[in-house]
């Protein structure tokens, strides 16, 4: 039996070999204008939320240098768990970590419209330079209650934002209330009040699961929706699952004879 045994879990082997390698071939053509079939990936999270921080420096930023940046057309929603009322002619906001939060989520609101104009990146789902700023703000501001200030000029002097007076006037003011208020309208349309923060949105369909993968392993989540021309990115996450997909499986297999 054991001849038999060993042809069987060869066979599995060189299919699961031929399988790889038709994986890898996919990941050639990276430079053509992926525009068409971009991922809509929308991310709603708050400006001092932990899960939101490490899942924006250590999931979402990462993702965004390599390959798979072309195949993102991405949203951004800094709101969260806010609740707004409009009171006397202006939107009052109440965050979920406090009255800090509200100003941070204002300073990110504004950066979205103000940087570039909000204008996308050439070639680009998304503006690169709102996006390394709002990912700095995310990683280096120091929470510490109604002390917490927001490391703004650092991080505009790093991803040489030359509109900071604009960004910071337009959160003090009318206008961060309104862009707020619009992200409110946005995180209301996804779930009213939203359940998980950060929620990730994959072509405007919330799924659990899906939702749950992108906290983790945002990558593997993303691939997922990327059916034509792989970048070499997503073999590295499907790989690792298939190789150990196949070890059970061949390990199943051999103990049946
Ligand atoms: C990105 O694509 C280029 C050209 O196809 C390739 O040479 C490079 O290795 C890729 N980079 C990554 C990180 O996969
Ligand atoms: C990209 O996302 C924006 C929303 O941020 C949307 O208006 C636009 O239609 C999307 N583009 C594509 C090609 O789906």
């Amino acid at each position: 039996m054991s001849n038999l045994k060993f042809v069987f879990v060869f066979s599995l082997a060189f299919a699961f070999a031929v399988a790889q390698q038709d994986n890898q071939q996919h990941a050639s053509h990276n430079n053509m204008n992926h525009e068409n079939h971009r991922v809509n990936v929308a991310v709603y999270y708050e400006s001092l939320c932990p899960d939101s921080r490490k899942f924006f420096t250590q999931q979402l930023y990462p993702s965004l240098q390599g390959n798979l940046s072309n195949f993102v057309n991405l949203t951004l929603v800094p709101y969260g768990k806010t609740k707004m009322e409009f009171k006397q002619n202006e939107y009052e906001f109440d965050c979920h970590h406090g009255a800090k939060e509200c100003e941070g989520n204002k300073i990110q609101a504004c950066a979205l419209k103000l940087i570039d104009q909000g204008k996308k990146t050439e070639g680009l789902g998304f503006n690169r330079v709102a996006v390394g700023f709002i990912n700095c703000l995310m990683d280096k501001t120091e929470r510490k209650g109604d002390d917490t200030t927001f490391p703004t000029k650092d991080c505009a002097e790093i991803n040489h934002v030359n509109n900071l007076n604009l960004i910071e006037n337009c959160a003090g003011h009318t206008d961060g209330s309104n862009y707020l208020a619009n992200l409110g309208t946005l995180t209301k349309a996804v779930a009213d009040p939203l359940k998980n923060v950060p929620t990730i949105v994959f072509n405007q369909q919330f799924k659990e699961e899906d939702n749950k993968m992108a906290q983790t392993n945002f990558v593997k989540a993303l691939c997922q929706y990327i059916h034509a021309d792989k970048p070499s990115e997503c073999n590295g996450a499907s790989n690792i699952q298939i190789s150990i997909g196949f070890l059970i499986v061949a390990s199943i297999i051999s103990k049946l004879f």
